[in-house]
């Protein structure tokens, strides 16, 4: 018992450290100072239907917490597609979660980063791209674009640090909820879904 809580802690000290080290690499698009908690990701995962059979589509999976959250709803690691920018988070993805669909490539060119998983529809989109680090008129491109990736009314989760909604609701095409806040993040954080009318 001692013995796993020591490894426990020693895998998630390594995790933070691996985590500090792209954000210092890459500050824009890490975006946040610490990996997402335990509970947050649970929060996010929550949205995924697991009995709709179609695979789920994660975007910013970074060290993998929320990964896990959404293979612990009951997705099959083949059912579920990850979209990494950074090689570092990647390579670490491929080597410690196996079975998931890991892609490197840009969330905001979805149609070549997923290549062949391209004309796949999921049951929903989760993210935790750094959303605020981006202009507005890319933020809600992506929305759109993932939108048009699930079946009508199933939705877009993000995450986000600010108190208002990351992308401003798009004159009737889709609309926004506030989905949730968690204190125990650091920094606090707001879950936001995205919907189509
Ligand atoms: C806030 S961190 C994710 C934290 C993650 N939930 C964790 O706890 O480790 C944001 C992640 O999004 C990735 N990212 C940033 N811009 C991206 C893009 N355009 N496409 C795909 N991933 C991106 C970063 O490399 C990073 O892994």
């Amino acid at each position: 018992m001692k013995f796993n809580l020591k490894e426990r802690f020693e895998k998630k000290f390594d995790e933070e450290i691996r985590f500090f080290k792209g954000a210092m690499r890459g500050p824009k698009q890490v975006g946040a100072i610490v990996p997402t908690s335990g509970i947050t990701a649970r929060r996010m995962a929550s949205i995924v239907n697991p009995e709709s059979g179609l695979p789920v589509l994660e975007l910013g999976p970074g060290t993998g917490v929320i990964t896990k959250a959404i293979l612990s709803r009951g997705i099959e690691p083949e059912k579920l597609v990850s979209v990494e920018y950074s090689d570092a988070f990647y390579q670490h993805l491929k080597a410690t979660i196996p079975g998931v669909n890991f892609v490197q490539g840009n969330a905001f060119d979805i149609e070549n980063t997923l290549g062949p998983l391209a004309g796949l529809t999921f049951d929903c989109v989760i993210s935790a791209v750094p959303l605020l680090n981006f202009p507005m008129q890319d933020r809600v491109r992506l929305v759109e674009d993932m939108l048009d990736r699930v079946p009508h009314g199933r939705p877009f989760m993000q995450i986000s640090y600010g108190p208002m909604s990351p992308v401003i609701a798009n004159g009737g095409s889709y609309y926004v909820q506030h989905f949730d806040f968690v204190v125990r993040n650091i920094p606090p954080a707001q879950l936001w879904v995205y919907r189509r009318r």
